[in-house]
């Protein structure tokens, strides 16, 4: 089935939280991490979220740099990628500062929410879940070629364990959390196999980008 290539990019601790113990909203990365974000989303066409990253932040991250504002405008693509939201219940506090963020706000859920997304309620479109690989080929079919995952765990852990995730990008961050935040679910089943290294970054502040490829199917 045809889908959007997809890079998952998190901000962890170097014991792999992704959140303090407390959970919430957590500052992991520096300025090196905002920046290396910035170039996935200019990378990307579309920018997936859990509903519980959405409630937790209130926005997502805009595209900022200028430099990476012209090189989209001069390869005639939109200034952001589309906000996709994943959400079973479709339901947000009124007033998040998200739905006036200058974007286009799609929202991915079960066919009966994602129908009452498409009549108002902040979305410019719903788009059925019908299962990851199904839903992920219909994105492909509205346009997105390149899909950033901005987490949280149980979007990545999600994604992971269908096995459609093509890219790790994680800025690991010199930092202990501690706390039951770990970046992907406890017990989750994932599929087998060595990531494959394809850039590493050292940002400032220690931060370190590390990028990999998934294993080749079939290698151990
Ligand atoms: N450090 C980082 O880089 C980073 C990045 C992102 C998030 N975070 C942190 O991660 C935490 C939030 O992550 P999380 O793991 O709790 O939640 P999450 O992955 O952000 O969102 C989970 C929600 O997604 C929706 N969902 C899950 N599976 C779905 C499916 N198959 N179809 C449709 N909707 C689906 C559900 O929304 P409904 O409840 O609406 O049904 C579910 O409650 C926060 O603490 C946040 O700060 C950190």
């Amino acid at each position: 089935m045809n889908r959007p290539s997809t890079r998952l990019v998190l901000a962890l601790s170097l014991d792999g939280r992704l959140a303090p113990p407390q959970g919430g909203a957590a500052q992991i990365g520096g300025h090196g991490d905002r920046l290396v974000l910035e170039e996935a989303l200019a990378w990307s066409d579309a920018a997936l979220l859990g509903a519980a990253t959405l409630r937790c932040h209130g926005s997502t991250c805009l595209l900022r740099q200028p430099q990476l504002l012209a090189a989209r405008q001069a390869g005639a693509r939109p200034p952001q990628p589309v906000a996709i939201v994943a959400s079973r219940s479709g339901s947000f506090a009124d007033g998040l500062p998200f739905f006036n963020q200058p974007l286009r706000r799609w929202l991915l859920a079960p066919e009966s929410v994602a129908a009452a997304a498409a009549q108002g309620r902040g979305f410019e479109r719903g788009v059925p879940m019908v299962g990851w690989s199904a839903s992920l080929a219909a994105l492909a079919d509205l346009g997105i070629a390149r899909l950033v995952v901005l987490g949280g765990a149980v979007i990545a852990g999600e994604l992971l364990a269908a096995g459609l995730l093509d890219e790790l990008q994680l800025t690991l961050s010199p930092q202990l959390l501690g706390g039951p935040h770990s970046w992907l679910p406890a017990g989750l089943a994932v599929p087998e196999g060595r990531w494959r290294l394809l850039e590493q970054r050292l940002l400032d502040d220690g931060d370190l980008l590390l990028r990999y490829g998934c294993p080749a199917a079939g290698a151990g």
